[in-house]
């Protein structure tokens, strides 16, 4: 049996439970026997440029880092292969000078989608790995980062109360969470937010001044938590900056302030706006992501082995399995207007902006 040579990169923005599915990954593959296994550093970059950066993985390497947040590997949510014929040769030369049969991409739907068109354009074969604190990766209901970022957020919040009540404040709290509230629901919801505003319903300003009103009246603070991507009906989205080439070019950031600009004439307390930003993708995963990037990492592993190339290793009905990159390629899971959470959410009385 001849030995296969395996290349792991972490892609996108960084998220807490990377450094788990690189041990998860390594670990299986040495075990088994017959790989080697081949770090590359920042992301896709890594393969860009005329001299590819890698270093070998082996047990020593990946010993030690299951609870550490970040990634040892590094990454980048700005390096994309795809941009041009010129670069996307030299990733094709980089890939067969380092003998690399096959690319785990542990990242989101951008690296998904970067791995989709490697394979398309070069052949290359590749196995995924569903990586993002926005847990907005199609075809899987839970991504490992996620239940870190919520369970920080949702300390932000309770931290935040306190300070709320004492100077009877409304106060604003931004999530990151893209096009995706997922983060912003669920941390909402654990961290007892009154008003609770998605990017997938477009908010009526009135309903959420009239909330913080009836708040004014009775309990004197208010805590909004708002995903970044959330706009008021007929506004348009915040967007932060916008990064050329990158697989997701617009970043989006700023809409607490917006909102704390449109409530405050309306309002007698003060209105203050917090931007979370990234303390919410660092530090270490909690004990379910250390769990869930295992199990993904070692699902991915085994896809590998089995040479089933171009899938995605995935969480569905509470079950690993894996799915075509394919079908997972270019779009984004965003919450559902039905969803169960969303309803619960309206009826214990959260504030949705409607
Ligand atoms: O996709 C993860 C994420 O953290 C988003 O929630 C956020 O919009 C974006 O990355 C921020 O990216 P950057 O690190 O470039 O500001």
């Amino acid at each position: 049996m001849t030995t296969m040579r395996v290349g792991v990169l972490t892609g996108g923005g960084d998220c807490p439970g990377l450094n788990a599915v690189i041990r998860a990954v390594t670990k299986s593959l040495i075990q088994h026997g017959q790989c080697e296994v081949l770090g590359i550093h920042d992301g896709f970059e890594g393969l860009m440029g005329e001299a590819p950066r890698t270093r070998p993985l082996g047990w020593e390497q990946v010993s030690g880092i299951l609870h550490v947040g970040g990634t040892l590997l590094g990454t980048s949510n700005t390096a994309n292969p795809l941009q041009d014929a010129a670069t996307l040769a030299q990733v094709g030369a980089n890939v067969r000078a380092l003998g690399l049969d096959v690319v785990v991409a542990i990242g989101g739907d951008g690296s998904m989608s970067i791995a989709h068109g490697l394979g398309q354009a070069l052949g290359l074969a590749c196995v995924g790995v569903p990586k993002t604190i926005d847990n907005d990766i199609a075809l899987c209901e839970r991504s490992f980062g996620f239940d870190t970022a919520v369970a920080t957020v949702t300390d932000a919040l309770r931290r935040i109360e306190s300070t709320a009540y004492s100077h009877h404040r409304v106060m604003v709290v931004e999530t990151m969470g893209r096009h995706a509230g997922w983060l912003a629901l669920e941390a909402g919801i654990a961290g007892a937010a009154d008003v609770i505003l998605l990017p997938e319903i477009d908010y009526d300003l009135q309903a959420v001044v009239e909330r913080c009103r009836q708040r004014e009246q009775r309990q004197r603070y208010t805590i909004v938590c708002i995903g970044e991507g959330a706009k008021a009906r007929g506004g348009s989205l915040t967007v932060r900056e916008r990064v050329a080439h990158s697989p997701d070019p617009v970043r989006l950031g700023g809409v607490g302030h917006v909102l704390r600009a449109q409530l405050q004439p309306h309002l007698k307390s003060e209105v203050r706006a917090i931007v979370l930003g990234h303390v919410q993708r660092g530090g270490d995963p909690t004990p379910f992501d250390r769990v869930l990037a295992t199990r993904f990492g070692h699902y991915a592993a085994r896809l590998v082995i089995d040479g089933q190339f171009g899938r995605m290793a995935t969480l569905q009905g509470g079950q690993i399995g894996s799915v075509p990159i394919a079908e997972v390629a270019n779009t984004q899971r965003t919450v559902p207007l039905a969803h169960e959470l969303v309803a619960t959410a309206r009826d214990i009385g959260v504030c949705l902006g409607e």
